[in-house]
């Protein structure tokens, strides 16, 4: 027996007598060997014993709880002065984690964060980016309009009467930041804007919505090599000191001359072999799956800014050069974090975001 707690008490005693071998059961057990018309009358006596003995159960039941409850209440109250439990608050999202990291490199570098709004205007996504309606240029970054011809006056730029501008929409990419930064201060200029672009798209490599980073540098002098060596620095601090950037020759409509950046594969080391394949073996090594065995994986576009640009921001290009690039965030996430889908990252599965702890 519990001694010490009324509660367990009361219960020892509801099975010793009520229980399925308790003395009423066995007593109803015995009733075959009596002769049958004495049966009645002691099955009568045993129901009449075990329905006193339920009542009394119940009733010292109910005391011992009421018994409980009062000590409870007279007892200190609840100790506020305890520590609290703190709640599990999961893990940080790989998008997030990689959005903080890449700007802290640039921080380092210089760079100033900036951001601009999601709901865009025509003149900074489009036409201020060497982009006029109707180009062609357009249909690659095919987007989602808000409405047709009136401007939002939210859309003028900070602090006053900025340009028209135009259709709204969502913005396709993080360059009309470029924009927005230019108009709103004069040169030299270094910023770093992460956030998120939208596009009329989806499929295992694309989504409707996904994340950039752009960079913009405008000063005195700055040349294609600057470009280079900042993303070489920013690729070895990022991915490792082994880390190796390519430049091809690529086409924008902001920029001129214009680069698709690649950084060799993390995965493979840029061999293009899949991990664990021996020089040595005598049959063909499996292709790298995260490169498709090129050793080279695609994160950015970029180039030097076009004078054009510089115009539409009135910057005398004659004075000022610079560079802009634009990082696909999640393409970053997923080769930090070897994630092969990039759906995954937007579909809040707990069981796939706690694998990055
Ligand atoms: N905005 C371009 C894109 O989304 C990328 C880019 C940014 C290219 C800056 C050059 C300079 O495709």
């Amino acid at each position: 027996m519990a001694a010490g707690d009324p509660i367990a008490e009361v219960d020892s005693v509801r099975v010793r007598f009520l229980g399925k071998k308790g003395e009423v059961s066995r007593l109803l057990k015995q009733m075959g060997k009596l002769p049958p018309d004495e049966r009645p009358k002691v099955g009568q006596a045993a129901n009449t014993v075990r329905d006193a003995i339920e009542t009394a159960v119940r009733q010292a039941l109910d005391n011992a709880r009421d018994e409980a409850l009062r000590r409870e209440l007279a007892g200190p109250p609840i100790d506020v002065t305890l520590p609290g439990r703190p709640l599990d608050v999961g893990p940080r999202h790989p998008v997030s984690r990689t959005w903080d990291e890449v700007v802290d490199v640039f921080r380092k570098m210089g760079f100033e964060a900036a951001s601009g709004p999601e709901i865009e205007g025509d003149f900074y996504n489009f036409e201020a980016l060497n982009i006029p309606p109707e180009h062609p240029a357009r249909d690659m970054q095919d987007t989602f309009y808000l409405n047709s011809g009136r401007p939002a006056p939210a859309m003028t730029t900070e602090g006053g009467e900025g340009p028209d501008p135009g259709d709204v929409l969502l913005r396709t990419h993080t360059s009309p930041v470029q924009v927005r930064a230019m108009l709103r201060q004069a040169p030299p200029v270094r910023i770093i804007c992460p956030g998120k672009v939208y596009r009329r798209d989806s499929d295992p490599t694309h989504t409707p919505m996904f994340h950039q980073i752009e960079g913009l540098w405008v000063d005195r002098n700055v040349t294609m090599a600057d470009l280079k060596g900042t993303l070489q620095l920013f690729a070895k601090a990022f991915f490792g000191t082994k880390a190796q950037v390519r430049f091809r020759p690529s086409y924008f409509q902001f920029t001129e001359p214009s680069a698709e950046v690649d950084v060799s594969c993390s995965i493979c080391g840029g061999s293009g072999t899949a991990a664990g394949a021996s020089a040595r073996s005598t049959v063909e090594p499996e292709s790298c799956k995260t490169c498709s065995g090129t050793g080279w994986l695609e994160i950015l576009g970029a180039g030097m800014v076009d004078p054009a640009v510089f115009e539409a921001v009135n910057y005398d290009p004659e004075i000022w050069s610079g560079f802009a690039f634009g990082m696909g965030i999640d393409r970053v996430a997923m080769l930090k974090y070897q994630i092969d889908d990039l759906r995954m990252l937007f579909e809040n599965d707990a069981r796939f975001l706690e694998q990055f702890p």
